[in-house]
C-alpha cells in the first residue's frame, strides 16, 4: 500500500452466479472470452476508472482462489490502481444475497457504492465514471439505461396479447448501479431476495433512482448468443470447424531476374518476340514465379525454391504455365481454392499495356481464378531503372474449401 488517500468509492462486482442460462460447466464469470475469464474483462473496466476505488469481488465459494488470482493479474496490468484495496468474498444463493455479502466488506471511508454484474464483462470504464459523477452530483441512486427499441407486448400465459406497452416510458437498465452508501446498505438490509437489480431494492425502500445514458457494450452475457457477441467484439477468431473454414489466407511473393540478351523473353506466361530475355534456371518468368511464391506462402507450403528444386529436371527451361499449374495443384491438395491474385511487374521493358489483357486472361485461365497484372517503372532508380532486370511482386488470397478444411503444412 502507498500513502494515497483512502478511496471514497467502492465497486462490488457480483460474480457468484452459476450461469444456468449460459449452460457451461463452470460458473459464468469464469467462462473464457478470447482466452480470458469473463471476470477479468469485467475488472479491466473497473480498474480503468478515473478514481481509484475499493473493489470487492463476490465469487462462488468454490472459486475464491481463482477469483483472487484473476484480481491479481488485472491489478498487475492496471498499475495506476494497484494502490486500491481489493477483496474477494463468497456469494450467496441469490444475487441480492451476494450483494449483501459484498457490502459487508466496505471500508469505513466509502461514500458511494457501485454494484456491477461481472456478466456485463465489456462495460467501459467511462460508464463507471459517469455513474459516480451523477451520484455525487445528485445524491441519488443512478443507474445506466438504454431506450427500448423493440415493440413490447404484454401477453397472457397462453401467449394471447393483452396490449402494447408504451415503450417511450421504458428503459433497459444495466450496471454499474451507483448509490450513496447509506442508502444502499439500509435498503439492502430489508430487501426481498427476488430483486434482479439494486435499483429495485433502493426504490422499494422509498428512494428516488434516476436513469443516465447506458452503453451498448454494457450488455449482459446471459445466453450462448450473448457470449458469441462478446467473443466477436473482442475479435476472437471463430472456433467452430465450419467457421474456421471460411477464414481466408493471404500470401506474398517477389522474384527478380536479370536481362540476358541470348534468351527469348517469356514473361507472365507469354512469349515476347523482339524483347530482351531474362536469365534463370527456367525461362526467368519473374511474374509467374512471384505468383507461385505468393500461392505457396498463403497455403503455408514454403516457397518456390523448396518446392521446385533446380535439380528437378521437369523445371529446367520450363515456362511459367508449368510452375503455375503445379502450384495450383499443391494449394488445391492442401484444401484451398484461389480467391484472386494481384501481381505487379517492376521494370522499364517490356511495355505491358498492349498485352496486359492477354496476359491476365492467360494467367487467370491457368489458375482458374482472377489474376490482375499491373506494371510500374522506378523512375530510373535501381537495377530496374538502369535496365539490368525486372522484378515482380505478387499477392495471393486463398480460401479454405468449406467442409474439407484446409490442411496447413508448416514443415514443407
Ligand atoms: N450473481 C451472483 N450471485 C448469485 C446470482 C447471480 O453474484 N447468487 C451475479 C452473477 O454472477 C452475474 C450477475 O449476478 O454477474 C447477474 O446475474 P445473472 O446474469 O442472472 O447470472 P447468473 O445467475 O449466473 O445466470 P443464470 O441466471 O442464467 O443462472
Ligand atoms: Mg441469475
Amino acid at each position: 500500500m502507498t500513502d494515497s488517500p483512502a478511496p471514497l468509492v467502492a465497486v462490488v462486482v457480483v460474480a457468484a452466479g452459476s450461469g444456468t442460462r449460459l449452460g457451461n460447466d463452470e460458473p459464468k464469470a469464469f467462462v473464457p472470452i478470447s482466452a480470458r475469464p469473463m471476470l477479468e474483462w469485467a475488472l479491466r473496466g473497473v480498474f480503468g476508472m478515473r478514481e481509484p476505488a475499493q473493489v470487492i469481488v463476490v465469487a462462488p465459494e468454490s472459486k475464491l482462489a481463482d477469483a483472487r488470482s484473476i484480481c491479481e493479474s488485472v491489478v498487475g496490468v492496471a498499475s495506476s490502481v494497484s494502490a486500491a484495496p481489493m477483496q474477494v468474498v463468497a456469494g450467496g444463493s441469490s444475487r441480492s444475497e451476494s450483494v449483501r455479502r459484498g457490502l459487508e466488506a466496505l471500508l469505513p471511508g466509502i461514500r458511494i457504492v457501485l454494484v456491477h454484474d461481472a456478466a456485463r464483462a465489456l462495460t467501459p470504464a467511462a460508464l463507471f465514471d459517469s455513474v459516480v459523477d451523477a451520484v455525487r452530483a445528485t445524491g441519488q441512486g443512478i443507474i445506466p439505461g438504454l431506450p427500448v427499441v423493440d415493440t413490447i407486448k404484454s401477453v397472457d400465459a397462453d401467449g394471447g396479447i393483452l396490449g402494447t406497452v408504451d415503450r417511450s416510458q421504458l428503459a433497459a437498465v444495466q450496471t454499474p448501479q451507483g448509490f450513496p452508501r447509506d442508502m444502499l446498505v439500509g435498503a439492502t438490509a430489508q430487501a426481498r431476495d427476488d430483486a434482479t437489480d439494486d435499483a429495485a431494492i433502493v426504490a422499494s425502500a422509498g428512494h428516488r433512482v434516476s436513469v443516465v445514458a447506458g452503453d451498448q457494450l454494457a450488455f449482459k452475457i446471459t445466453t450462448p448468443w450473448d457470449l458469441r457477441r462478446a467473443q466477436l467484439l473482442l475479435g476472437e477468431q471463430p472456433v467452430a470447424p465450419q467457421a474456421a473454414g471460411i477464414t481466408p489466407r493471404v500470401g506474398m511473393g517477389v522474384d527478380v531476374h536479370a536481362f540476358d540478351d541470348s534468351s527469348p523473353l517469356w514473361l507472365a506466361g507469354l512469349h515476347w518476340p523482339g524483347e530482351r530475355g531474362l536469365s534463370g534456371h527456367s525461362d526467368g518468368d519473374a511474374v509467374s514465379h512471384a505468383i507461385c511464391d505468393a500461392l505457396l506462402a498463403a497455403a503455408g507450403l514454403g516457397d518456390i525454391g523448396g518446392v521446385f528444386g533446380t535439380s528437378d529436371g521437369r523445371f529446367a527451361d520450363a515456362h511459367g504455365e508449368v510452375f503455375l499449374s503445379e502450384a495450383l495443384r499443391l494449394v488445391t491438395d492442401a484444401g484451398f481454392r484461389i480467391g484472386n491474385v494481384s501481381v505487379q511487374l517492376v521494370g522499364n521493358r517490356p511495355k505491358l499495356a498492349p498485352r496486359r489483357a492477354e496476359a491476365e486472361a492467360l494467367l487467370s485461365s491457368i489458375l482458374n481464378a482472377p489474376v490482375s497484372l499491373s506494371a510500374t517503372t522506378t523512375d530510373a532508380l535501381g537495377f530496374t531503372g538502369r535496365g539490368e532486370g525486372v522484378a515482380a511482386l505478387a499477392t495471393a488470397l486463398l480460401v479454405p474449401v468449406t467442409g474439407g478444411g484446409a490442411r496447413l503444412n508448416w514443415e514443407a
